[in-house]
């Protein structure tokens, strides 16, 4: 670890999984580089401070009800989060530089989540720089600003296959699921995190220039401030010890007793939900596939009930004979493993990062947001796996894992991901966790100590 550096930076993480891991991530870099660092966090969803005794750890009171809590609309359950913790964020803030104003404690810089669209009004009177962190990939940040317009182009029943022009590579099809949920919240919140962009210091993507090329380089122009990239380098910087669920280690047991590459991962991350039916197709598809399998269904995903209850108990004995159920997976161990030969997965972005670094290919499931975009570039783009388009139908998913582990297709994907994981582990290697997307060095370090 570096000599400590006299500074503090104060991280503001969007309280979901998928947002708290590349937040903590980047802070385990900063600190590695010398900084020290604050996280401060809603109650909702809090980080295990326990889990990073490193770090100092401040809970401001965000004011949701359980049934807030449990909302399928993130856009309004963010614009609540937004209005409830500004003024706590506030006083929070100001106590901390006030208390904290000497040469040995100097608060260089607070970097937030984009979906935390208050923070401007807060910094711009207490003179403090501000960065944002966008844990999306860099070209649907860049586009998903256009969603309110496109929505009113066009047709919300269509089931075409034409590139979205202005959202590349995205369907037509996607853009009508995506946009399904969200309605009346989505424009004015959209609107405000542009401006909170725009007005910042910089922005961070977790991404590497072998992944978003074209997109950093738009992103560059487009915002005209530094754009940096927390490199995926999980070996030196792992997401696990974020996790907010419990990880059942179970499963790494179970795969040492796997032959190599023959189990399929099946995973939907944090936030997407199915019904009764929906898991059941998907239990018996990968059971119908003959390959061995690891499930994840996440408590309270499958609506309606709390867990597994919708797989009849004549379907769960043949389930069990070659697969194992979870609630909650050490992911990135599991993606490592050498037992697991493909990811069925809902194309959330860290998965999706986590998955190249360890070259296993993908089956893509998207069911949400970015995921319809991320699920595009893995299938279309790098053509490192197989997409589903959308159909959760045993015979879908059981021929997809077969293709993928036995057809042409799969060994053509596994070359491809084999050549894409070189890339990236190469670039990580270069660039030590955190770089300047434009000169490629650590600058970020010289424009935190301003
Ligand atoms: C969502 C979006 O889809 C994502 O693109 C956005 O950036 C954040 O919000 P989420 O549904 O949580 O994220 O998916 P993902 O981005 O893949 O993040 C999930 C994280 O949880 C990953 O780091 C993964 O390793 C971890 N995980 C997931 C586990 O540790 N165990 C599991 O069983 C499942």
């Amino acid at each position: 670890m570096e000599k400590s550096s006299g500074l503090r930076v104060i991280l503001f993480p969007l309280p979901i999984q998928g947002c708290i891991n590349p937040m903590i991530q980047l802070a385990k870099i900063l600190h590695s580089r010398g900084f020290s660092i604050t996280v401060i966090h809603t109650h909702f969803n809090a980080p295990k401070a326990s889990s990073h005794p490193l770090f100092t750890f401040l809970e401001i009171p965000d004011g949701l009800s359980e049934t807030e809590k449990r909302t399928d609309d993130k856009t309004f359950l963010f614009t609540l989060l937004n209005q409830r913790c500004e003024a706590p964020f506030r006083d929070f803030l100001a106590k901390l530089l006030v208390s904290s104003d000497s040469e040995t404690q100097r608060i260089s810089c607070l970097i937030h989540d984009s979906g935390w669209t208050f923070t401007p009004s807060v910094t711009k009177g207490l003179k403090l720089p501000r960065l944002v962190l966008s844990t999306y990939t860099v070209s649907f940040f860049l586009n998903h600003f256009s969603l309110p317009k496109l929505r009113r182009e066009v047709s919300q029943d269509s089931e075409q296959d034409d590139l979205v022009q202005e959202f590349p590579p995205l369907r037509e099809k996607d853009l009508v699921r995506l946009l399904k949920e969200k309605r009346e919240y989505l424009e004015p919140y959209l609107n405000m995190m542009l401006e909170a962009t725009k007005s910042s210091s910089g922005i961070i993507f977790m991404s590497c220039e072998e992944l978003n090329q074209d997109s950093l380089r738009k992103a560059r122009e487009d915002f005209k401030v530094p754009i940096y990239a927390i490199e995926p380098s999980f070996s030196n910087f792992p997401a696990s010890s974020s996790s907010l669920f419990t990880q059942d280690e179970t499963c790494i047991p179970w795969l040492d007793k796997q032959e190599d590459k023959s189990v399929i991962y099946v995973s939907f991350g944090s936030l997407a939900t199915m019904t009764g039916p929906e898991l059941i197709e998907i239990a018996c598809g990968l059971r119908n596939s003959g390959q061995p399998f690891l499930l994840v269904v996440r408590v309270g995903s499958v609506k309606g009930t709390e867990w597994i209850e919708a797989i009849p108990e004549e379907l769960m004995a043949k389930v069990n004979e070659k697969g194992k159920i979870v609630k909650w997976a050490p992911q990135q161990e599991v993606l490592k493993h050498r037992a697991v030969g493909g990811f069925l997965t809902h194309n959330g972005w860290n998965s999706v990062v986590e998955s190249v670094c360890e070259g296993v290919p993908m089956i893509c499931l998207p069911f949400i947001w970015d995921q319809f975009l991320n699920a595009r570039l893995v299938s279309g783009v790098w053509r490192v796996g197989l997409h589903l388009e959308h159909r959760i139908e045993s015979n879908e998913i059981e021929s997809s894992i077969r293709s993928l582990f036995y057809g042409d297709e799969g060994d053509a994907i596994r070359e491809r991901m084999r050549l894409l994981k070189e890339k990236v582990g190469r670039s990580v290697k270069e660039n030590d966790g955190l770089s300047d997307t434009e000169t490629r060095s650590h600058d970020i370090n010289l424009m935190l100590t301003i």
